[in-house]
């Protein structure tokens, strides 16, 4: 059988956690995506190469975000190798790039069917080899490895068809834009993980219905603050790459896409330099005249109240937010306003009884929403449906996501 060849022309796939699909794909139509398709875990776009920098400078929900270059239909393993062959891989990349194959498997559009081939990792030995061969065909050499930080990741991802007999499936070839996901903001001291990737709390906070320019948001049990910092680039409608910007113009990084000579047209484009300016004096401009607190965070406990306050300062946003140390239950301020007070309380550790201690948190934290805060709504993310049942108030939209390994829940209620 001969294979045919799609090939993608401004197509582009970003990822993000299962749940946070139409909140992303709202955020990039947001940001000019046209012919938006989502599917689990992500969304495919169409955007112009002078306008897919400003998906780069502004998504805060992708985790990554991939070029799609081509498709093609396979029904055998073989049919893998001789499609990935058939590319004139040498058009695209240097002999002297580093290289990754990483294969994902899909279900179909109904759900019932699941790939057929089985062992991703001898798929990638199989992705490897047609690179490499046809590398050698063209120029009697072929390029090296990196499975660590390649030049250039490429993931093909298999989706299956729906068909009566036989099987089918769809192999979406697609290289990564940056090299890197997007979910990390880099503001963190390097042994400070963020106990939630970022990119998933500026997800929930759309999932949440945030309105910045109508209501606060307070987080009850703020812990190193990473719902505060996504709701400040929220409002401020600042670029999460704000670490990153000025560390590329300096030519101190480079992202993945800027090394390809096919995308040429974006990275060496003044449209490109531009951009990156305008967002750095957009982000210096907008935290400079902000003079008030505009978002609040609270803790109870004293100490990690401490470390994230220096976490701010260390940014130089110490101005953008207050701080109170109360206990989440019984916090009484900004009781006449609108507000969004949000809470990612603690989950519990034991998994055969609901710790009472907790309960009793997501309890009293419902209370004191429904008896002192008539203007404002509350948000609550659990993997616990038991302790969320604790809160004794109808959900007015109930949101399931990923958070990891967990299948969790963001909770929302209203007494407006
Ligand atoms: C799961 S962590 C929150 C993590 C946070 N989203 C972050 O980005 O780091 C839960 C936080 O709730 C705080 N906490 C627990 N019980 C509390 C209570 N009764 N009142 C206020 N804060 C509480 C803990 O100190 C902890 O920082």
């Amino acid at each position: 059988m001969s294979i045919v060849l799609k090939k993608h022309v401004n197509t582009y796939y970003a990822t993000c956690p299962k749940g946070l699909e139409e909140v992303l794909e709202q955020e990039l139509k947001n940001l000019g995506a046209t012919s938006t398709k989502m599917s689990s875990r992500g969304v495919q776009f169409k955007i112009s190469k002078e306008n897919i920098i400003d998906i780069i400078l502004y998504s805060r929900i992708a985790s990554r975000l991939q070029i799609i270059l081509f498709d093609f239909d396979v029904k055998k393993e073989k049919d893998i190798y001789i499609g990935l062959k058939s590319i004139n891989w040498p058009r695209f990349f240097n002999l002297n790039q580093t290289f990754k194959f990483n294969f994902t498997q899909g279900v179909s559009e109904t759900l019932k069917k699941k790939s057929q081939f089985k062992n991703t990792l001898y798929l990638a030995m199989l992705g490897k080899d047609a690179l490499c061969d046809r590398f050698n065909t063209e120029l009697g050499k072929r390029p090296y490895i990196d499975t660590k930080s390649p030049d250039v990741s490429i993931t093909c991802h298999l989706s299956p068809k729906d068909v009566k007999e036989g099987k089918k499936e769809r192999l979406t070839m697609m290289v990564d834009l940056l090299g890197s996901t997007l979910g990390h903001r880099g503001y963190r001291l390097r042994n400070q993980e963020a106990p939630v990737r970022e990119n998933l709390a500026a997800g929930l906070i759309d999932l949440a219905k945030w309105d910045p320019e109508n209501e606060n948001f307070i987080d009850l049990t703020c812990g190193s603050g990473t719902f505060l910092f996504e709701a400040i680039i929220k409002k401020l409608k600042i670029s999460p790459r704000f670490t990153q910007i000025p560390d590329v113009l300096d030519g101190n990084l480079k992202w993945n896409f800027q090394k390809y000579k096919f995308l040429d047209s974006i990275s060496k484009s003044n449209q490109f330099n531009n951009k990156l300016r305008a967002a750095m004096r957009h982000y210096k401009e907008k935290i400079a005249t902000n003079s008030e607190p505009i978002i609040h965070g609270n803790d109870f406990s004293r100490k990690t109240l401490d470390q994230t306050q220096t976490g701010f300062q260390r940014i130089g946003w110490h101005h953008l937010v207050s701080f109170s140390s109360k206990n989440a239950y019984k916090f009484d301020q900004f009781i006449d306003d609108k507000n969004l007070l949000f809470s990612n309380p603690p989950f519990g550790q034991r998994l055969d009884a609901i710790d009472e201690k907790i309960a009793t948190l997501y309890h009293e934290m419902g209370e004191n929403f429904k008896q002192n805060y008539k203007n404002s709504r509350f948000s609550v993310m659990s993997s616990d449906k038991q302790l969320l049942g604790k809160i004794r108030l109808r959900a007015e939209h109930k949101d399931p996501f990923s958070h990891g390994p967990l299948d969790c829940l963001l909770y929302t209620y209203h007494q407006m």
